[in-house]
């Protein structure tokens, strides 16, 4: 008995130690690390239940602030660099580029091919499969493929019109979301999913369930950044298989039916099937999966925020909606891609959305060689992963004054030039840059722009007033949905 009593205290001793050992990681490196590190989430503790990552990451951004440009963490196990100085920033996104070209961000080809895309790939793999694919996303491109979101932005104000016969306070959260799915779900797999018509729609259906992770589904997201080569033994995949298979198949009927008849069309399917000598149609599909898994998501939260601010703020909500309706009387009622890239005062609301609610508020890198910072003379690990807390740095009052206050004129043309490089980086920044960026940006103030020509937007009864983040979501979601008063303009 007392041997087996000393045992099991020594495994217990034993464990503590580890433990000790593994959260003193950086602090033996000679870094500074964040004073609050539990078993088992490390700098996570409250994150899903609490705060989100990026509130939780905030706390520890403001710790940090003025005594290290860079500070230690720890997501679950795993140490993870947290670089907070733009200097640094700079570095890593463009001069030093070649040691953090990776995300790390976890994929399994066996058990989730379409995993492995522009996302997820690594070195040379990345390097030559962006090349492939960034002429699919020029400006030329996008002015081809506007007509298809100017007509579904005008289903979008159908379908609200209806909606509006049964109350006037919607949650537009939603329409966001059905708006985008039906852009992306036309361009990328060549299907009329009818999102916005059918709430019940199948693309819909899946699209969100690849998002409203459960908060099992958010921890095991978690620990495949944690231990990404335990998981990948272990065959773990991320994307939950259901939704997965179902874009998957999608993509290959659309691919098959417009090759066995030839079919052309103004969109990325067509623009995917002109690389078929290329990549492979798992591989094209990957993408056409990435673009709704990259697109969708940010793109409608992007929507639902500007919405939000516009409702708390009329006065900016009428400015916008006078430059765009005026632009448009000018033109014969017309509205058109140049036009809505001309739109100054929507493009400043827009940068002030992405600035207070960066859909992906935390931007990851990989370090991939052993990585000397000059000014600490401390190197960083081959193999760590580097935080930038987009969020933090967006709402830092040094960089920002009064951060939490929606103030277009921070992107006006005399401002706009204020502004320190590398604190504000809603698309991430350099050779990694969002590829959609300029697909996201059409399709969210063309939808804008055609709600705000037809509604006015207010708060209502069931509006969140300060605004609260779901706690669970990887990315920033609005607690409860976005309510608001919608009314049409006479
Ligand atoms: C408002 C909308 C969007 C936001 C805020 C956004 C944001 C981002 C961010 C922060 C990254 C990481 C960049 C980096 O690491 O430096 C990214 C990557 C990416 N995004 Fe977007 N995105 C948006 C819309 C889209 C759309 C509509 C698409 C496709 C149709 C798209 C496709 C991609 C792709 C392919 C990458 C990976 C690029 C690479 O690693 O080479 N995004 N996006």
């Amino acid at each position: 008995m007392f041997v087996f009593v000393s045992l099991i205290f020594l495994f217990i001793i034993s464990i503590y130690f580890w433990i000790k050992k593994i959260y003193s990681y950086w602090s033996e490196k000679g870094f500074l690390q964040n004073s609050n590190v539990k078993f088992p989430f490390g700098s996570l503790t409250g994150v899903g239940k609490k705060f989100t990552t990026c509130e939780a990451l905030d706390i520890i951004y403001r710790e940090i602030k003025g005594k290290s440009p860079v500070v230690g963490i720890y997501f679950f196990f795993k140490p993870t660099l947290m670089v907070i100085d733009p200097e640094l920033i700079k570095k890593i996104f463009v001069q030093d580029f070649t040691y953090f070209q990776d995300r790390g961000f976890y994929h399994n080809k066996n058990s989730d091919p379409i995993s492995a895309n522009l996302l997820t790939l690594e070195g040379q793999e990345w390097k030559e499969r962006r090349s492939k694919l960034s002429p699919i996303f020029s400006s030329g491109k996008m002015k081809m493929m506007f007509h298809i979101v100017d007509l579904i932005s005008s289903r979008l104000i159908e379908a609200i019109e209806k909606d509006l016969q049964n109350s006037s306070d919607l949650e537009m959260r939603n329409w966001a979301q059905r708006f985008t799915a039906d852009n992306i779900s036309s361009t990328a797999f060549g299907l009329d999913a009818k999102c916005l018509e059918d709430e019940n729609s199948e693309f819909l259906k899946h699209g969100r369930r690849l998002f409203d992770l459960t908060p099992f589904e958010t921890l095991k997201f978690f620990f495949t950044i944690g231990c990404p080569n335990f998981c990948r033994k272990l065959g773990v995949r991320t994307n939950p298989k259901e939704p997965t298979d179902f874009f998957l198949k999608t993509f290959l009927e659309t691919f098959e039916y417009r090759e066995k008849n030839n079919i052309q069309r103004n969109d990325f399917v067509s623009l995917l099937l002109g690389l078929k000598e290329l990549l492979t149609p798992i591989e094209l599909a990957a993408e056409a999966f990435l673009m709704f898994a990259a697109g969708y998501e940010t793109s409608s939260t992007l929507m639902t925020f500007i919405l939000y601010e516009l409702a708390l703020n009329p006065d900016i909500q009428q400015k916008l909606r006078d430059e765009i309706v005026t632009r448009i009387e000018e033109n014969d009622g017309k509205l058109t891609y140049e036009m809505l890239n001309e739109f100054k005062y929507l493009d400043m609301v827009t940068n002030e959305t992405l600035r207070k609610y960066p859909p992906i508020p935390n931007n990851i890198r990989m370090c991939t060689k052993d990585y000397k910072i000059e000014e600490l003379n401390l190197t960083i690990p081959k193999g760590t992963a580097i935080e930038l807390p987009v969020y933090s740095l967006q709402h830092d009052p040094e960089y920002f004054p009064n951060p939490n206050t929606f103030d277009p004129e921070r992107f006006n043309d005399e401002n706009v030039k204020n502004i320190k490089q590398f604190t504000f980086f809603p698309f991430g920044e350099g050779k990694r840059q969002c590829l959609g960026l300029r697909f996201g940006l059409m399709q969210t103030k063309m939808g804008i722009a055609k709600l705000l020509i037809n509604y006015s937007f207010s708060s209502c009864e069931k509006t969140i007033i300060p605004m609260k983040f779901v706690p669970s979501a990887p990315f920033l979601q609005p607690k409860g949905g976005l309510w608001l008063k919608v009314e049409k303009i006479l």
